[in-house]
């Protein structure tokens, strides 16, 4: 049985248990009864910008997030909530269509601009596993026009898509200058400094009701290798999880927010101050579950490392080498399929 029919199947009232395809091992299952009740991801209130004081605050709250969780989600952000519906709504109605509207997008080359694709993980000893969900992924991007590589069907999505990406990228102007100031450095640092134009890719997730959560994952345990993600996830739904301490803690959503986290280039960058965290998606037996994540990731030719102003010789030395981002996206697609360790071959020897 394919995927699409198991999820059609899913989707029915039909109780049904996993094919072995999206069984995982028994070491990689999710344990959802081993989930932190005691942490929680801070929830930050952007209209504290507002004032001198405020905006104070605001930094040291951000500095805090990026250092303890590496996440953090936003409140009165700006983005208006009809634009943030608008997207969800179209990004459901895609993944809704039969599958037949999906199949020109739908591929296994990574090279392809827009595509459509399931994550799988590979196991040792066992044919890759599965993931319980379904991708779409493409560009965006300020200024040209790529409205002629997204779909057609939904008719709306192109227009939503193109509102959305244009608050996103005014979001990620303002968040680029708090974390640079978290960090000590000019507003306009971290952007200059991942250069123009930065690479853009968003990722719509689809997770459809699981008959087993407890057997298979939405998205496998990873780290996103861009710099800083934006997430919109489906109301009332959880699915997400952060990995802190040891222990895996949900962000579930709350009303008009966004979840936001650092990506392994702000890693690299802060020289490992600001961290890149671990997170994956668990599946639930009831509801389906959409998320959309928009990233901002350096120019392929910029050259990540350590930013000198973060480093000196005694105290902080710096722990990576730098590299070309290209250089890093060319290893993360390398090591598909696994857990991947990729900032980890850019260390410097201790
Ligand atoms: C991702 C991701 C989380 C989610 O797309 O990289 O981590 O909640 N998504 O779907
Ligand atoms: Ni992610």
């Amino acid at each position: 049985m394919d995927q699409r029919q198991s999820f059609q199947m899913a989707n029915s009232a039909i109780p049904l248990s996993l094919t072995s395809k999206f069984i995982l091992p028994e070491d990689k299952r999710p344990q959802l009864a081993q989930i932190s009740s005691l942490a929680s991801v801070p929830v930050i209130d952007l209209n504290d910008n507002g004032n001198k004081n405020g905006h104070y605050l605001l930094v040291q709250k951000i500095s805090q997030a990026c250092e303890d969780y590496g996440f953090f989600q936003i409140i009165n952000h700006g983005v208006p909530q009809e634009v943030c519906d608008r997207m969800m709504s179209a990004i459901t109605d895609f993944f809704e269509l039969p599958p037949e509207e999906r199949a020109e997008f739908v591929t296994e080359d990574h090279t392809k601009q827009v595509k459509v694709f399931h994550y799988n993980l590979k196991v040792e000893g066992q044919e890759k596993v599965s993931m319980w969900s379904e991708t779409f992924s493409h560009p965006w991007h300020r200024g040209e026009d790529l409205a002629h590589l997204l779909p057609k069907n939904p008719p709306k999505y192109r227009e939503a898509f193109g509102e959305y990406a244009k608050e996103v990228r005014t979001l990620i102007t303002s968040l680029f200058s708090l974390i640079s100031e978290a960090l000590g450095l000019e507003k306009d640092f971290l952007q200059k400094r991942l250069g123009d134009p930065p690479t853009l890719r968003t990722q719509a997730n689809y997770y459809p009701p699981c008959p087993n959560p407890d057997l298979t994952l939405g998205l496998a345990i990873h780290t996103d290798p861009q710099a800083l993600t934006v997430v919109q996830q489906s109301a009332g739904v959880t699915g997400l999880q952060v990995l802190k301490d040891g222990e895996w803690v949900a962000v579930d959503p709350i009303p008009n927010a966004f979840v936001i986290n650092l990506g392994d280039q702000m890693q690299v960058l802060s020289n490992g101050r600001f961290k890149s965290v671990h997170h994956r998606a668990v599946t639930n037996k009831t509801q389906l579950r959409v998320s959309s994540a928009m990233f901002y990731a350096p120019n392929l030719d910029t050259v990540i490392g350590p930013i000198e102003d973060l480093i000196d010789e005694v105290e902080h030395p710096p722990i990576y080498r730098s590299y070309r981002y290209a250089e890093f996206l060319q290893e993360w697609f390398r090591q598909e399929g696994k857990r991947r360790m990729v900032k980890e071959l850019f260390q410097l020897p201790k």
